[in-house]
Protein backbone atom coordinates (compact mmCIF):
# COMPACT_ATOMS: atom_id res chain seq x y z
CA UNK A 1 0.00 0.00 0.00
CA UNK A 2 1.03 3.43 -0.68
CA UNK A 3 2.02 5.54 2.17
CA UNK A 4 0.32 8.83 2.37
CA UNK A 5 2.01 12.09 1.90
CA UNK A 6 1.93 14.15 5.35
CA UNK A 7 5.11 16.27 5.16
CA UNK A 8 5.94 19.05 3.01
CA UNK A 9 9.07 20.94 2.44
CA UNK A 10 8.72 24.72 1.55
CA UNK A 11 12.44 25.73 0.25
CA UNK A 12 12.21 29.65 0.99
CA UNK A 13 16.45 30.26 1.51
CA UNK A 14 16.56 31.85 -1.99
CA UNK A 15 18.07 35.22 -1.59
CA UNK A 16 14.99 37.01 -3.99
CA UNK A 17 17.52 39.20 -5.57
CA UNK A 18 15.03 39.63 -8.47
CA UNK A 19 13.23 41.95 -5.51
CA UNK A 20 16.04 43.72 -4.33
CA UNK A 21 15.72 46.00 -2.98
CA UNK A 22 12.71 45.22 -1.13
CA UNK A 23 14.66 41.91 -0.22
CA UNK A 24 16.81 43.23 1.60
CA UNK A 25 14.54 43.23 4.55
CA UNK A 26 11.24 41.27 3.41
CA UNK A 27 11.60 38.15 3.13
CA UNK A 28 10.02 37.21 -0.80
CA UNK A 29 7.77 34.87 0.66
CA UNK A 30 6.19 37.05 3.35
CA UNK A 31 5.77 39.51 0.29
CA UNK A 32 1.27 40.18 -0.37
CA UNK A 33 -0.51 39.22 -2.62
CA UNK A 34 -3.57 41.55 -1.99
CA UNK A 35 -3.09 41.02 1.87
CA UNK A 36 -2.13 37.37 1.93
CA UNK A 37 1.73 36.48 1.97
CA UNK A 38 2.53 34.61 -0.77
CA UNK A 39 3.64 31.60 1.72
CA UNK A 40 -0.06 31.98 3.10
CA UNK A 41 -1.14 30.37 -0.42
CA UNK A 42 1.50 27.89 -0.38
CA UNK A 43 0.69 26.99 3.50
CA UNK A 44 -3.14 26.21 2.40
CA UNK A 45 -2.55 24.17 -0.66
CA UNK A 46 -0.45 21.99 1.19
CA UNK A 47 -3.28 21.74 3.51
CA UNK A 48 -6.01 20.87 1.45
CA UNK A 49 -4.51 18.21 0.02
CA UNK A 50 -3.75 16.54 3.50
CA UNK A 51 -0.70 17.74 4.73
CA UNK A 52 0.32 17.59 8.15
CA UNK A 53 4.05 18.68 8.83
CA UNK A 54 5.20 21.76 7.61
CA UNK A 55 9.10 21.52 6.55
CA UNK A 56 10.64 24.92 5.85
CA UNK A 57 14.16 25.29 4.44
CA UNK A 58 15.09 29.28 5.56
CA UNK A 59 18.43 31.27 6.00
CA UNK A 60 19.76 33.97 7.38
CA UNK A 61 17.29 37.26 7.17
CA UNK A 62 14.06 35.20 7.21
CA UNK A 63 13.19 35.77 11.09
CA UNK A 64 9.68 37.60 9.63
CA UNK A 65 8.48 34.30 8.70
CA UNK A 66 8.89 32.22 11.49
CA UNK A 67 6.89 35.66 13.48
CA UNK A 68 4.57 35.32 10.66
CA UNK A 69 3.09 32.03 11.86
CA UNK A 70 3.28 32.62 15.69
CA UNK A 71 0.47 34.00 17.51
CA UNK A 72 0.20 37.79 17.32
CA UNK A 73 -1.27 38.61 21.16
CA UNK A 74 -1.18 42.28 21.00
CA UNK A 75 -2.91 42.38 17.50
CA UNK A 76 -5.53 40.15 18.84
CA UNK A 77 -6.23 41.74 22.22
CA UNK A 78 -6.66 44.79 20.51
CA UNK A 79 -8.88 43.00 18.00
CA UNK A 80 -10.99 41.53 20.69
CA UNK A 81 -11.28 44.83 22.67
CA UNK A 82 -12.46 46.27 19.63
CA UNK A 83 -14.84 43.58 18.88
CA UNK A 84 -13.79 43.39 15.73
CA UNK A 85 -15.14 39.49 14.77
CA UNK A 86 -14.24 39.98 11.05
CA UNK A 87 -10.56 40.28 11.72
CA UNK A 88 -10.18 38.14 13.92
CA UNK A 89 -11.42 35.44 11.85
CA UNK A 90 -9.33 36.47 9.27
CA UNK A 91 -5.90 36.28 12.01
CA UNK A 92 -7.40 32.99 13.22
CA UNK A 93 -7.30 30.91 9.62
CA UNK A 94 -3.50 31.39 9.83
CA UNK A 95 -2.85 29.41 13.06
CA UNK A 96 -1.10 26.04 12.69
CA UNK A 97 -1.15 23.22 15.16
CA UNK A 98 1.79 23.55 18.39
CA UNK A 99 4.79 21.65 16.57
CA UNK A 100 3.54 20.99 13.06
CA UNK A 101 6.44 23.69 11.63
CA UNK A 102 9.51 22.72 11.58
CA UNK A 103 12.68 24.90 10.66
CA UNK A 104 15.70 24.18 9.39
CA UNK A 105 18.72 26.33 7.93
CA UNK A 106 20.46 26.16 4.61
CA UNK A 107 23.62 27.87 5.35
CA UNK A 108 24.93 28.75 1.51
CA UNK A 109 22.18 28.97 -1.30
CA UNK A 110 24.06 25.96 -3.02
CA UNK A 111 20.40 25.72 -4.75
CA UNK A 112 17.13 24.17 -4.85
CA UNK A 113 18.13 20.35 -4.49
CA UNK A 114 20.50 21.04 -1.39
CA UNK A 115 17.42 23.26 0.07
CA UNK A 116 15.54 19.95 0.06
CA UNK A 117 18.43 17.84 1.15
CA UNK A 118 18.70 20.87 4.48
CA UNK A 119 15.48 18.67 5.69
CA UNK A 120 16.50 15.11 5.06
CA UNK A 121 16.80 13.95 8.90
CA UNK A 122 12.71 15.43 9.19
CA UNK A 123 11.84 13.18 6.80
CA UNK A 124 11.69 9.36 7.54
CA UNK A 125 10.96 6.35 4.90
CA UNK A 126 7.78 7.89 3.28
CA UNK A 127 6.71 10.20 0.40
CA UNK A 128 7.24 13.99 0.69
CA UNK A 129 5.70 16.94 -1.06
CA UNK A 130 8.20 19.98 -1.94
CA UNK A 131 6.10 23.19 -2.83
CA UNK A 132 8.02 26.44 -3.74
CA UNK A 133 5.96 29.66 -2.67
CA UNK A 134 7.18 31.20 -5.36
CA UNK A 135 4.74 29.35 -7.59
CA UNK A 136 1.42 30.52 -6.78
CA UNK A 137 -1.39 28.23 -8.55
CA UNK A 138 -5.07 29.78 -8.92
CA UNK A 139 -6.99 26.29 -9.66
CA UNK A 140 -10.67 25.06 -8.16
CA UNK A 141 -9.02 22.13 -7.11
CA UNK A 142 -5.74 22.77 -5.60
CA UNK A 143 -2.55 21.94 -7.27
CA UNK A 144 -0.93 19.63 -4.55
CA UNK A 145 -4.35 17.95 -4.15
CA UNK A 146 -4.85 17.29 -7.79
CA UNK A 147 -1.25 15.68 -7.81
CA UNK A 148 -2.07 13.66 -4.22
CA UNK A 149 -5.11 11.99 -5.98
CA UNK A 150 -2.86 11.24 -9.28
CA UNK A 151 0.17 10.01 -7.25
CA UNK A 152 -2.35 7.42 -5.40
CA UNK A 153 -2.90 5.83 -8.60
CA UNK A 154 0.85 5.50 -9.43
CA UNK A 155 2.63 6.65 -6.92
CA UNK A 156 6.88 7.13 -7.61
CA UNK A 157 7.70 10.78 -8.18
CA UNK A 158 5.51 13.57 -9.83
CA UNK A 159 6.33 16.94 -10.79
CA UNK A 160 3.78 19.72 -11.80
CA UNK A 161 4.30 20.33 -15.01
CA UNK A 162 2.31 23.12 -17.72
CA UNK A 163 3.21 23.83 -21.51
CA UNK A 164 5.26 26.70 -22.33
CA UNK A 165 6.72 28.52 -25.38
CA UNK A 166 10.22 27.15 -26.95
CA UNK A 167 11.37 30.20 -25.97
CA UNK A 168 10.94 30.06 -22.25
CA UNK A 169 11.88 26.12 -22.28
CA UNK A 170 15.60 27.35 -21.01
CA UNK A 171 14.10 28.80 -17.20
CA UNK A 172 12.50 26.17 -16.57
CA UNK A 173 13.33 21.80 -15.90
CA UNK A 174 11.42 20.41 -19.53
CA UNK A 175 10.90 17.08 -19.62
CA UNK A 176 11.39 14.52 -21.83
CA UNK A 177 8.33 12.77 -22.86
CA UNK A 178 8.05 8.62 -22.84
CA UNK A 179 4.24 8.37 -23.02
CA UNK A 180 1.73 11.08 -23.23
CA UNK A 181 -1.62 9.78 -21.19
CA UNK A 182 -3.04 12.78 -20.73
CA UNK A 183 -3.01 14.45 -17.62
CA UNK A 184 -0.03 11.99 -16.34
CA UNK A 185 2.88 11.92 -18.90
CA UNK A 186 5.55 9.26 -18.28
CA UNK A 187 8.44 10.80 -18.37
CA UNK A 188 12.33 9.62 -19.83
CA UNK A 189 14.78 12.40 -19.60
CA UNK A 190 14.83 15.66 -17.70
CA UNK A 191 16.75 18.79 -18.58
CA UNK A 192 17.27 21.65 -16.33
CA UNK A 193 17.43 25.05 -18.26
CA UNK A 194 17.94 23.75 -21.69
CA UNK A 195 18.73 25.91 -24.66
CA UNK A 196 15.71 27.05 -27.26
CA UNK A 197 16.70 24.35 -29.53
CA UNK A 198 17.94 21.39 -26.94
CA UNK A 199 14.25 21.22 -25.20
CA UNK A 200 12.83 17.90 -25.64
CA UNK A 201 9.48 19.18 -25.16
CA UNK A 202 7.25 22.00 -24.26
CA UNK A 203 6.18 20.83 -21.26
CA UNK A 204 8.03 22.51 -17.94
CA UNK A 205 8.19 21.64 -14.35
CA UNK A 206 7.09 24.07 -11.91
CA UNK A 207 7.36 24.11 -8.31
CA UNK A 208 5.32 21.71 -7.00
CA UNK A 209 6.46 17.79 -6.33
CA UNK A 210 5.59 14.76 -4.96
CA UNK A 211 8.95 12.59 -4.41
CA UNK A 212 9.84 8.99 -2.93
CA UNK A 213 12.45 8.82 -0.17
CA UNK A 214 15.25 7.69 -2.94
CA UNK A 215 15.37 11.29 -4.45
CA UNK A 216 16.71 12.77 -0.79
CA UNK A 217 19.10 9.67 -0.78
CA UNK A 218 20.50 10.48 -4.53
CA UNK A 219 20.96 14.67 -3.14
CA UNK A 220 23.35 12.28 -0.80
CA UNK A 221 25.92 12.96 -3.23
CA UNK A 222 25.99 16.84 -3.86
CA UNK A 223 26.47 16.62 -7.46
CA UNK A 224 26.19 20.41 -9.18
CA UNK A 225 24.42 20.67 -12.00
CA UNK A 226 23.33 23.66 -14.50
CA UNK A 227 24.41 27.05 -13.31
CA UNK A 228 27.08 25.07 -10.84
CA UNK A 229 24.05 24.70 -8.16
CA UNK A 230 22.93 21.23 -6.69
CA UNK A 231 19.71 20.97 -8.70
CA UNK A 232 16.67 19.16 -7.65
CA UNK A 233 15.90 17.92 -10.99
CA UNK A 234 18.78 16.17 -11.39
CA UNK A 235 18.05 13.98 -8.36
CA UNK A 236 14.57 13.14 -9.88
CA UNK A 237 16.18 12.60 -13.26
CA UNK A 238 18.17 9.69 -11.19
CA UNK A 239 14.89 7.73 -10.68
CA UNK A 240 14.28 7.61 -14.10
CA UNK A 241 17.23 5.03 -15.11
CA UNK A 242 16.92 3.42 -11.10
CA UNK A 243 13.13 2.91 -10.96
CA UNK A 244 11.46 4.19 -13.95
CA UNK A 245 9.06 5.95 -11.90
CA UNK A 246 8.70 10.01 -12.82
CA UNK A 247 5.75 11.23 -14.19
CA UNK A 248 4.65 14.62 -15.11
CA UNK A 249 1.21 15.90 -13.99
CA UNK A 250 -0.69 18.58 -16.33
CA UNK A 251 -2.61 20.33 -13.36
CA UNK A 252 -5.80 21.91 -13.80
CA UNK A 253 -4.84 25.73 -12.98
CA UNK A 254 -3.26 28.68 -14.12
CA UNK A 255 0.04 29.64 -12.27
CA UNK A 256 1.55 32.71 -11.53
CA UNK A 257 5.63 33.08 -11.20
CA UNK A 258 5.69 35.73 -8.28
CA UNK A 259 9.53 34.89 -8.51
CA UNK A 260 9.55 37.60 -11.29
CA UNK A 261 8.34 40.85 -10.85
CA UNK A 262 6.14 40.30 -14.31
CA UNK A 263 4.53 37.21 -12.68
CA UNK A 264 3.71 39.32 -9.55
CA UNK A 265 2.19 42.16 -11.07
CA UNK A 266 -0.12 39.63 -13.10
CA UNK A 267 -1.05 37.48 -9.58
CA UNK A 268 -1.99 40.62 -8.08
CA UNK A 269 -4.16 41.63 -10.72
CA UNK A 270 -5.90 38.18 -10.98
CA UNK A 271 -5.80 37.54 -7.48
CA UNK A 272 -7.34 41.27 -6.88
CA UNK A 273 -9.81 40.97 -9.60
CA UNK A 274 -10.80 37.52 -7.67
CA UNK A 275 -11.82 39.24 -4.69
CA UNK A 276 -15.92 40.27 -4.41
CA UNK A 277 -14.74 43.31 -2.00
CA UNK A 278 -12.65 44.72 -4.67
CA UNK A 279 -13.58 43.58 -7.83
CA UNK A 280 -16.50 46.70 -9.30
CA UNK A 281 -13.67 48.92 -8.23
CA UNK A 282 -10.86 47.53 -9.51
CA UNK A 283 -11.59 46.50 -13.01
CA UNK A 284 -12.99 50.00 -13.16
CA UNK A 285 -9.70 51.03 -12.82
CA UNK A 286 -8.07 48.53 -14.77
CA UNK A 287 -10.41 49.58 -17.82
CA UNK A 288 -9.80 53.11 -17.93
CA UNK A 289 -6.23 52.38 -17.60
CA UNK A 290 -6.69 50.32 -20.74
CA UNK A 291 -8.27 53.43 -22.68
CA UNK A 292 -6.10 56.08 -20.86
CA UNK A 293 -3.03 53.73 -23.35
CA UNK A 294 -4.48 53.73 -26.04
CA UNK A 295 -5.49 56.98 -26.35
CA UNK A 296 -1.58 57.62 -25.94
CA UNK A 297 -0.49 55.23 -28.51
P1 LIG B 1 14.99 31.02 -7.27
O1 LIG B 1 15.71 30.41 -8.39
O2 LIG B 1 13.77 31.79 -7.57
O3 LIG B 1 16.03 31.91 -6.45
O4 LIG B 1 14.65 29.84 -6.25
P2 LIG B 1 15.77 33.03 -5.38
O5 LIG B 1 17.03 33.25 -4.64
O6 LIG B 1 14.58 32.71 -4.52
O7 LIG B 1 15.39 34.34 -6.22
P3 LIG B 1 16.26 35.27 -7.22
O8 LIG B 1 16.45 34.45 -8.47
O9 LIG B 1 17.56 35.64 -6.55
O10 LIG B 1 15.37 36.46 -7.43
C1 LIG B 1 13.50 29.03 -6.37
C2 LIG B 1 13.09 28.53 -4.99
O11 LIG B 1 14.12 27.74 -4.42
C3 LIG B 1 14.53 28.26 -3.16
C4 LIG B 1 14.10 29.72 -3.17
O12 LIG B 1 13.89 30.21 -1.87
C5 LIG B 1 12.82 29.66 -4.00
O13 LIG B 1 11.71 29.24 -3.19
N1 LIG B 1 16.01 28.08 -3.03
C6 LIG B 1 16.81 28.27 -4.10
C7 LIG B 1 16.53 27.71 -1.80
O14 LIG B 1 15.81 27.53 -0.81
N2 LIG B 1 17.89 27.54 -1.72
C8 LIG B 1 18.73 27.72 -2.77
O15 LIG B 1 19.96 27.53 -2.60
C9 LIG B 1 18.17 28.10 -4.00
Amino acid sequence: MKRKVTKAIFPVAGLGTRFLPATKSIPKEIMTLVDRPLIQYAIDEARAAGIKEFIFVTSRGKSALEDYFDHAPVIEAELKAKGKKDLLDILYQTDMDSGAIAYVRQQKALGLGHAVWCARRLLGDEPFAVLLPDDVIAAEKPCLQQMVEAYEEVGGNIVAAMEVPPAKASSYGVLDIREDMGSLVSVKGMVEKPKAAEAPSNLAVIGRYILTPQVMENLDSKKTGAGGEIQLTDAIAEEITRSNNVYGYRFRGQRFDCGSKAGFLQATVAFGLARPELHDEFAEFLGEMTQVRKAAE
